[in-house]
């Protein structure tokens, strides 16, 4: 049995993980590591003790802890770390970037000095999830491959890219053994609904104006959070040491073309619904230093990794609205104190 330790593992693409992983992998052992902030949710784990017993631990610890990491360490003689922790808005890390540095920066250290102490040989893996933000902003044209140059943009792709540059550091330095992957936007069940897709439907199903920055011509490039999580078990296990490995689904879209698309699935899905109402599009003050496009090239993992994305957009996006719309507890139970208050300084003065 491989024992795994999965960090952020009560957040949206941690969460899909773990279950997806405890189901495909039947070797591994998982260790889910969350501090539970804001973004990270319990209920997102639910059952998994009951389903996999001793395969499946849960430990609450805020890897800006250095001791708290080193112990767990200590404890567990971990076979590799798979690590999602991370500050992921960048529209919060605009509003205050620093808990951004202290979490993705210096969280993503202790983890790597926990790996270089306690790892108890070269094959112990360290796998870092990293992010096609760290690319910065692509014109009309191109897509960007491993060899781009990182040109971050916002305080969190800043963090991040730092981040990948200590993880490579560590490689280069100490032999660890580290991988990088670099995806794109995911979407899919449990994503906090801050993000675009999950806010648009709370938004629309709420009755509110669904806001769009800027002209909404900025183009993201889409995948299902399960294809990504596939893409990382590969990286995991056959990504070769010291290496990048871009993923994504080519499947770009502009964003007022995905608010339209949101507006009419719930036309149909809702249309028995008491009240329910076609949702008014409201042009909004765009994000400060708002990158234009992203774009995957993912030729590098799917020739190295057999890496292949399986759920079509049309597929996925009806998944998830209609995830959202029978799992309106969920999302419900999230929206009150904090959520309200990041709300009320993200939108009100737009
Ligand atoms: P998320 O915000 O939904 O989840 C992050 C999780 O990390 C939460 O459970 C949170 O409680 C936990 N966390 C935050 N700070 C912590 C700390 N100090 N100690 C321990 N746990 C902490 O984020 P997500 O969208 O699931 O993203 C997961 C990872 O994937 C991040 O590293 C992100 O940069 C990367 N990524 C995300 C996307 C995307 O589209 N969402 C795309 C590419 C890469
Ligand atoms: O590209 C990968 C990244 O995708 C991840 O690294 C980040 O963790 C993740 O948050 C996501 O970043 P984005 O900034 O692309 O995602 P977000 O959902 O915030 O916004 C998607 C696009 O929609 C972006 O161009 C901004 C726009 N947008 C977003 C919101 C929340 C709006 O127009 N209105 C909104 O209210």
């Amino acid at each position: 049995m491989k024992n795994i330790l999965v960090t952020g593992a009560a957040g949206f693409i941690g969460s899909n993980f773990v279950r997806r992983a405890l189901k495909l992998k039947s070797d591994w052992r998982i260790v889910a590591l969350d501090a539970l902030t804001y973004a990270g949710n319990l209920e997102n784990l639910k059952g998994l003790k009951e389903s996999y017993k001793e395969r499946y631990a849960f430990v609450k610890i805020d890897i800006r802890d250095k001791n708290g990491v080193f112990n767990l360490f200590k404890q567990e003689d971990f076979d590799g770390v798979i690590h999602f922790a991370a500050e992921s808005h960048v529209d919060r890390s605009i509003l205050g970037p620093l808990q951004f540095v202290e979490t993705n920066v210096l969280g993503t250290v202790n983890l790597l000095e926990g790996a270089r102490k306690f790892f108890k040989n070269e094959e112990c893996r360290f796998l870092h999830i990293s992010t096609d933000e760290v690319y910065g902003a692509l014109g009309d044209k191109g897509a960007f491959t491993e060899e781009t140059k990182i040109d971050p943009s916002s305080p969190y792709s800043a963090s991040k890219a730092a981040s990948d540059l200590f993880v490579l550091s560590y490689f280069k330095t100490y032999r660890l053994n580290c991988v990088i992957t670099r995806c794109c936007n995911n979407y899919g069940p449990y994503q906090f609904p801050e993000k675009l897709i999950p806010f648009m439907i709370k938004r629309a199903i709420d009755g509110e104006p669904l806001p769009v920055y800027g002209d909404g011509r900025n183009v993201r490039d889409w995948i299902f959070v399960d294809d990504h999580n596939d893409g990382t078990i590969l990286a995991f296990e056959k990504g070769n040491k010291g290496e990048i490995y871009n993923l994504g689904a080519r499947c770009e879209k502009r964003n007022i073309d995905l608010v339209k698309l949101l507006i009419e699935k719930l036309k149909v899905f809702l249309k028995d619904r008491k009240g329910f109402k076609e949702p008014e599009i409201a042009f909004v003050k765009d994000r400060p230093g708002h990158d234009f496009r992203y774009a995957m090239d993912p030729s590098k993992a799917e020739r190295e990794l057999g890496f292949k994305p399986k759920v079509s957009f049309e597929e996925g996006i009806d998944l998830t609205v209609k995830w959202y719309i029978e799992n309106e507890g969920w999302w419900r139970r999230i929206i009150s104190g904090e959520y309200l208050e990041y709300i009320e300084k993200q939108y009100a003065k737009r």
